[in-house]
């Protein structure tokens, strides 16, 4: 049986091993969106990942959906990156921009913009606004078809930027609610021109988000995370085998790095997604932030199931050595909730590796 601890070698991706950091929105970087010093340090802690996701980053202001999210959509953000990407080179990792476009996930106070989405179909949910805290998610403007080619180009233009910054590739957030997967959502999208109603419809905006992306930087750096059945961020999905196997098959014609699934569906149905899929298959088996973080055992049965890396998320956050960790059977900690997304250095730089 494939190991986690075995080094994986596919196009572009040359990796020590088969633990992926997930993306994990910490929310720490400055009102302009610029990364910190302390961010450099979090994520040079956790460089022995065979890869490193980043938290989200909004590719443009009006895809900004948390305060405190990181952008790379200016010069100024570019440069600030770059302590981020050199500390992680450094201690011998490998780091990719996650490119998360809010769509409807957001708010005006946030961003200041109106958020934007398929339709104008509110989600069911209340956001973290900052200082005036939980506000119900409000109505977003619904893309004009003219529109919608430029919003995809979004993602292209931060993944440029993404390289500059020293990202060794980019992850587009097609997952758990956010822009590309509003798309994909009956609930969300209820658009009836050539980006809604059927499949092919509702596919599109992903595939465009993504071809344009791989236009950009060159498919093998480029990955996309899907959320197959998800209902995170009252997203509501139909048809799930056929959505997912059209998607995974115009997505496979680009040629693209990596598949980043969250596990949540049928596994039977996720199995068969990887039989379809030709390149590298990243499985999280914690999905939708399952009970229990994924542990070694959750990681070994998905590789026996065909992934090729498993991502950890919240293993990730309180363990900065945890591959040494899962290696050797070491305790794992467990993440402390109050401090996600406190800002702040405690409950992000001061979880330590294991002393022998
Ligand atoms: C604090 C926190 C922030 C997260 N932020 C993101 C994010 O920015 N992008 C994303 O795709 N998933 C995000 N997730 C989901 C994780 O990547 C992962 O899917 C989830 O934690 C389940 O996996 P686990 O059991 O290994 O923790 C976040 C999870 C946590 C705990």
């Amino acid at each position: 049986m494939t190991s986690l601890f075995a080094s994986y070698r596919r196009g572009s991706l040359r990796l020590p091993n088969r633990v992926v950091m997930a993306p994990m929105s910490r929310v720490r970087a400055t009102v302009d969106g610029l990364p910190t010093a302390s961010m450099a340090t979090y994520y040079a802690q956790r460089a022995t990942a065979g890869l490193i996701v980043s938290e989200g980053v909004y590719p443009s202001l009006q895809g900004k959906s948390n305060p405190g999210g990181p952008g790379l959509h200016t010069d100024a953000q570019v440069v600030a990156w770059r302590p981020v990407t050199d500390a992680v080179h450094a201690n011998g990792g490998r780091i990719f921009a996650q490119l998360m476009h809010a769509g409807r996930v957001g708010h005006p106070d946030v961003a200041g913009y109106q958020p934007v989405g398929p339709s104008a179909v509110a989600m069911r949910a209340e956001v973290f606004t900052g200082a005036e805290g939980l506000q119900p998610a409000p109505v977003p403007r619904a893309l004009e078809l003219a529109e919608i080619p430029g919003e995809a180009k979004v993602y292209a233009d931060a993944a440029r930027r993404a390289i500059d910054a020293g990202f060794d590739g980019v992850e587009l957030h097609g997952a758990n609610g956010y822009l590309i997967s509003q798309f994909l959502s009956t609930g969300a999208n209820q658009r009836t021109d050539a980006y809604g109603g059927s499949i092919t419809g509702r596919i599109r905006f992903a595939v465009e988000a993504a071809a344009a992306t791989a236009d950009a930087i060159g498919a093998d750096r480029v990955g996309i995370r899907l959320s197959p059945g998800g209902t995170v961020w009252d997203t509501v999905e139909e048809e799930v085998p056929e959505l997912y196997g059209a998607l995974f098959t115009e997505l496979a014609r680009l040629d693209l790095a990596y598949v980043h699934v969250l596990a949540g569906a049928a596994e039977d149905l996720l199995v068969a997604l990887r039989k379809t899929w030709p390149n590298t298959f990243i499985l999280n088996p914690g999905g939708q932030i399952a009970p229990t973080p994924t542990d070694r055992a959750d990681g070994e049965h998905w590789l026996a199931q065909g992934a090729d890396l498993i991502g950890y998320g919240r293993a990730y956050l309180a363990n900065p050595d945890l591959v040494e960790r899962l290696r050797t059977g070491l305790p794992l900690r467990e993440s402390d909730k109050d401090t996600w997304y406190q800002g702040g250095d405690t409950g992000y730089l001061d979880y330590p590796s294991h002393q022998y």
